[in-house]
């Protein structure tokens, strides 16, 4: 009920164009109009802590002028963690490289959520330890 309310007000200000008031990262997921989508990773990758990966997505319908300040959070169970892989990239790019973490459980409920103009969350996707990795290949 709470955020359907919180949701209401967020939309009014979007509405009256207040687009450069501070907003939790969360609120920005709700005004936000540009949500890329992020092509990896899906439900088929598998990150092997402590290796880099790219972070990838569709820049097609870009604005022209989207800012320069994206960043890429860790998610776990639908839920933002406060891990920011990456940050200070241009979104325009359409990549990022990243490092998995090595410090974090391994699991089949991570994500990465995109945030620049907009936040966008992918599919989850499992981390393994290398050890895991490497018994998965045999
Ligand atoms: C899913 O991500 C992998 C990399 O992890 C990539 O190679 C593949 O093309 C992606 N699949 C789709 C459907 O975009
Ligand atoms: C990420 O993508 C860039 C550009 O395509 C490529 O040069 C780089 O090798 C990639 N890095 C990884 C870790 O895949
Ligand atoms: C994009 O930004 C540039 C520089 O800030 C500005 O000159 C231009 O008018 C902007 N274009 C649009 C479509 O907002
Ligand atoms: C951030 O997350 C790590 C584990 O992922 C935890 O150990 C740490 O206490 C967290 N820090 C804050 C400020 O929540």
């Amino acid at each position: 009920m709470q955020f359907t309310l919180l949701a209401s007000a967020l939309m009014a200000l979007a509405a009256s164009a207040v687009s450069a008031s501070p907003v939790s990262n969360e609120a920005r997921m709700i005004l936000d109009v540009w949500a890329p989508t992020i092509i990896s990773p899906n439900a088929s990758t598998v990150w092997t802590e402590g290796q880099q990966y790219n972070v990838t997505w569709d820049t097609s319908n870009a604005p022209v002028n989207i800012s320069n300040g994206a960043s890429v959070v860790l998610g776990k169970d639908g839920k933002l963690t406060n891990t920011t892989l990456v940050s200070g990239f241009d979104l325009r790019q359409g990549w990022v490289t990243v490092t998995c973490p090595s410090d974090v459980i391994p699991e089949d409920d991570y994500s990465i959520v995109l945030f620049g103009d907009s936040g966008d969350q992918s599919e989850q996707f499992t981390i393994t330890t290398s050890l895991e990795g490497v018994l998965s290949d045999l």
